[in-house]
């Protein structure tokens, strides 16, 4: 039996989100510079997406680039802002095919105009796809997203439009750049490291954790699996207890 026919198609999680990490090491490990590492991650970008959409994941979120990454050397980062551009041209064909939607997440407004318009071309060309969303984050952190719902929040109080009393859960939800996108039951990190990195904290509440040692650009639809079969194999609770899962007690 395969990998893939392990899965339990009835209980795919219905939003998936990847730290994609190890990019530089795995540059480094073969004596070549950090942006080879990132330009090999675009075939683990590929791989990844079609494994989802083939299963039926409705959701896919990728961090490619934090508000936090703009520190980083000036070269990196141009290499980083000319490979999006770049891999939307050479990647589109695989969205079309596959029947994948793109979308983004984050601080578009710093992206170059130049990314950011072939960007907004690529979601506009995608958006009639039904098949998988496809979202990528860039230049996003949780921080950056709570403090921008918290101010639109803050002004639609102000303005009368909402009372303090009615924020809710729900409210927050709604402000998110995720608003339209079920919160990921599911996150996968690369590479080894134990950490959320700012990423789409208030959404991963009650997500599994999945880490594996696999560097980035080596990660393939086998390693997707091996997650999915990992999430599946997991018991959640949401607070309640392993007695009350069983008896089925009415959620
Ligand atoms: C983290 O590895 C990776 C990134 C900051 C960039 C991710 C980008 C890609 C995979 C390129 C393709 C993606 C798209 C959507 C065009 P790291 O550089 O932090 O690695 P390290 O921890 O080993 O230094």
């Amino acid at each position: 039996m395969s990998l893939k026919e392990k899965i339990d198609k009835a209980k795919l999680p219905r939003h998936v989100a990847i730290i994609m990490d190890g990019n530089g090491r795995w540059a480094k490990q073969r004596g070549r510079l950090r942006t080879f590492g990132h330009e090999n991650g675009v075939t683990s970008v590929r791989e990844t997406a079609e494994a989802a959409a083939e299963l039926g994941i409705e959701c896919l979120t990728l961090y490619a680039f934090s508000t936090e990454n703009w520190k980083r050397p000036r070269r990196e980062i141009e290499a980083l802002m000319s490979l999006l551009p770049r891999t939307i041209n050479t990647e589109l064909k695989t969205l079309h095919k596959n029947n994948i939607s793109l979308k983004a997440i984050g601080d578009l407004e710093a992206l170059s105009p130049k990314t950011r318009s072939r960007l907004m071309k690529a979601i506009d060309d995608t958006k009639h796809h039904t098949r998988m969303n496809l979202i990528l984050a860039l230049s996003y952190s949780s921080h950056f997203e709570l403090v921008q719902a918290t101010k639109s929040i803050a002004r639609k109080v102000k303005n009368g439009e909402l009372e303090v009393n009615d924020i809710t859960d729900e409210t927050i939800s709604k402000h998110l750049f995720t608003k339209d996108f079920p919160d990921p039951e599911l996150l996968i990190r690369t590479s080894g490291e134990y950490r959320i990195s700012n990423f789409l904290l208030w959404q991963l509440a009650y997500a599994e954790l999945y880490f594996t040692p696999k560097l980035w650009p080596d990660f393939r639809k086998e390693d997707f699996y091996e997650a999915i079969i990992d999430f599946q194999h997991r018991e959640r609770r949401f607070g309640r207890t392993s007695e009350q899962l069983s008896e089925k007690v009415k959620v």
